[in-house]
Parts: C-alpha cells; structure tokens; sequence
C-alpha cells in the first residue's frame, strides 16, 4: 500500500529540469525520473505543460498523493488509469506526459521492492533470461550535436556476435574509441568533441561519417572476433522540408524527394550491410515507410520512432500499411508503464522488434533496463558512454549476474 509519494525537480544530462518521483510503500521503495527528447514526434504526449517543471512541481505532488495514497501499488494497471484521470486530458498536457512516467514507473519498482525482487522479475513474469544487445551511439548529429556535425542525427552500432552482455558493451566502446582515431587522423583539428547521446561529433558530412563508422565496424570486428553491424537513426522528420516536401541535407547541400530518399536509403544498406535504421522516413508517412520496408526489409530492421511515438493505435495504423518491422519504445512518449506494454505487445504479435530506448536528455534512472529485460525485447538502444548512459548498461550487466542462466537474445527474434 502505498504511503508516501515525493516529487522533486532534477537536472537532466543537458542542464535542463525534469522530475524525480519516490514511492514508499509499508515495505518497499522505488524511485524513477523521466528523460525528454530534443528531435520528439508530433504525437508524442505533451512531456511538461508549458512553464515546464516549475508550473506544476508545487502542487502536483499534492494532488498525485491525495488520489494514489492507500492504492496498492501492484495495481498498476490501475494507477496508470488514475494518472490519466488526474491529468484529465488526451495527451497529458495537464500534469505533463513525464510526470505520469516517473509516477508509474517508481509505482512499479516500490512494488518490485515490496516483493523483494528486481523491476525485471517483477514485471517480466516467468523468469526472463534473455539480455538485449546494446544499439550504442557513435557519432552525433542533427539536432543533437552543432551545425558543422551531419545531417544524420545518429550513427550507431551493435555487436550482433557477442555472447555476453560485457562482451557487447566493450565492444561497442571499442568501436566509440576506434571512431574517435579515424575522425582525428582525417581531421586534425577535431578537439574529442561529443553531442547530446555521447557519440562524437565531428565536422564531417553524413557520407564521411557512414565511412568512418563502416570501417570502425570491420575493423573492430577483426581485430576483436566479435562481429559489429553499422546502424543510422536518420530522425528524417528534422530533415523534412514541408514547403519544397524534400529531404534538406544542409551539411552537404543536398535535397532529396521521398523517392530520392527511399533510394538512398536502400543504397546505403545495400552497400555497407547495414543493420538497423530508424527514421529513415519522415513521420505521417507511412507510405514512404512501407516502400523502403518492401525494399530493405528483408535485410534490414526498418525502425520507427517519431511515426509511431510508441502509441499502439498509431503502430495499428503502421501495421496495416506495411509500415517498417521494428518500433521503439520509449515510456515517455505515451506517459505510463501500462501503455508502453500494450505497445510492445502489440508490435511482438505483428513481428515488429520493439527496441527499448533511452532519450537524448537523459538521467541515471536505469529502469529501461530492466523493462528491456522484462518485454523480451532483443535490443536496447541507450548508448556506449556517459554516466546517464552507462547506468543503463552497467544494470544490464548486473541483472545477467544475478540471472541463474542469462544468454543473449536471439537478434532476430519476431522476424
Ligand atoms: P530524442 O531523440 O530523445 O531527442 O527524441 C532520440 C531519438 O530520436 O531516437
Ligand atoms: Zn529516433
């Protein structure tokens, strides 16, 4: 039952404000703080209303304990609905998308607690023994890095041969440590700078960038014997134009039609072998993202984030038009633990891989993962390096040790 609740204004990883939760149970505690985005979808839920955190931390912390004190908090589905009666409105404008978040996740480690268990035993069920394999962030781009860095908002990678979870996070340092020489060897004045996620950001163009990081791949996989994919997060709804409806490269002065774009796309993959990209398309499109899906999807993960902002009756829609074959999942677009589930379901049942992930303003609240455990989910995007990152990657290899049997998921599980 619970007995207490405190909300608290926290610093993110960029500097800026967000809320910490705690809840306290007669036995139990559990404490969560929610990230934001910088590149969000339209259709997210509204993280904060606006006056941000200021306008609401004085008095939601009253209003969330006067309606959530004495529940139990292993009634989440319950409490997720009272979060959402509170807030009164569609897309939690009222008391803000990541003030729901945090409540419901620290309801759910409170509850953990209370069993004396860790979060991803509590929610995962019968005994999870799968860890995902990290989609770490190399170099940075886009809106999360400055204007000479690429187009491209992120270039990522995953060390699909690891057999452990330590194997797979060195790895993808590795790759982070190898990618940092060839941007210096090209670039002499490159002064280590990083962008919002911990990936390098470079004065490089997207193509530069792609080759940098292909090399890093085969290179590291040769030297390690452990095999590394190259992946893209393209956040093409940053690059959409709607006035000339292009694709608006400013770094390299290109533009490219959704045509143009669905090619250039498949040509990359085709090219280097890539693995994974997400956001290739511009979000409302779901055409253009079935095309490439009919293209490359074979061969490639074709991931949407700001199109299906992880909302099940948006990925319902993907669904039906062939949309893409992975989602990611992110709590905070859709503003409780109960939603995220239903999306993860109903992506895992129509053999979308959903992708667990951090956001770029991050905290070192580490539940993601645990949920990435708990939802069987094969892959977790959250990073290589940075405190705020690391947090995350460090749980994971914790949560393998206190495993009886833990082994790495099957990368291509729902496929
Ligand atoms: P965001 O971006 O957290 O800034 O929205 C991350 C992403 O696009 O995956
Ligand atoms: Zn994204």
């Amino acid at each position: 039952v619970i007995e207490d609740i405190r909300v608290r204004k926290i610093l993110d990883s960029r500097g800026n404000p967000t809320v910490e939760v705690d809840v306290i149970t007669w036995n139990g505690f559990g404490r969560a703080a929610a990230p934001s985005g910088a590149s969000t979808g339209a259709r997210e839920v509204v993280a904060f209303p606006e006056g941000g955190v200021d306008k609401i931390i004085s008095e939601v912390e009253d209003i969330i304990s006067s309606e959530l004190i004495g529940m139990d908090a292993e009634d989440l589905n319950e409490i997720d609905l009272v979060l959402k009666e509170i807030d009164g409105t569609e897309n939690l404008a009222a008391i803000g998308g990541n003030t729901t978040v945090a409540v419901s996740m620290a309801v759910a480690k409170a509850a953990a607690s209370s069993y004396n268990m860790p979060l991803y035993r509590f929610l995962g069920g019968n005994i999870p023994c799968e860890i995902p394999y990290p989609l770490g962030n190399m170099i940075n781009g886009g809106a999360h890095a400055g204007k000479n860095a690429p187009d491209i908002q992120e270039f990522l990678v995953v060390p699909v041969g690891a057999e452990t979870i330590t194997e797979a996070v060195f790895t993808n340092v590795n790759v982070h440590k190898k990618i940092r020489e060839l941007i210096q060897a090209k670039d002499k004045s490159f002064t280590g700078g990083k962008g919002d996620e911990g990936g390098w950001a470079p004065n490089l163009t997207s193509e530069e960038a792609i080759e940098i990081q292909v090399k890093a791949c085969e290179m590291v996989s040769d030297e390690t014997g452990v095999l590394v994919k190259p992946s893209l997060d393209m956040a093409a709804s940053e690059l959409w134009d709607p006035a000339s409806e292009e694709y608006v490269y400013n770094r390299e002065g290109a533009r490219r039609s959704t045509g143009e774009q669905v090619d250039f796309v498949a040509d990359i993959i085709d090219t280097y072998g890539y693995f994974y990209v997400e956001d290739p398309i511009r979000e409302g499109d779901f055409a253009g993202f079935a095309e490439l899906t009919k293209k490359s999807g074979k061969k490639c993960l074709i991931c949407g984030d700001d199109i299906f902002v992880t909302n099940k009756d948006i990925l319902a829609e993907g669904i039906e038009a062939g949309a893409g074959n992975a989602i990611i999942i992110k709590p905070n677009q859709i503003g409780t633990l109960t939603d995220t589930y239903k999306t993860v379901e109903l992506a895992k049942n129509n053999k979308y891989v959903p992708v667990v992930s951090h956001r770029s303003g991050e905290t070192t609240d580490d539940t993601i993962a645990h949920m990435a455990v708990a939802f069987s989910s094969p892959i977790i995007k959250t990073g290589a390096v940075g405190g705020e990152r690391i947090a995350k990657l460090n749980e994971l290899v914790r949560i393998a040790e206190e495993m009886t049997n833990p082994k790495m998921a099957d990368i291509n599980k729902y496929r």
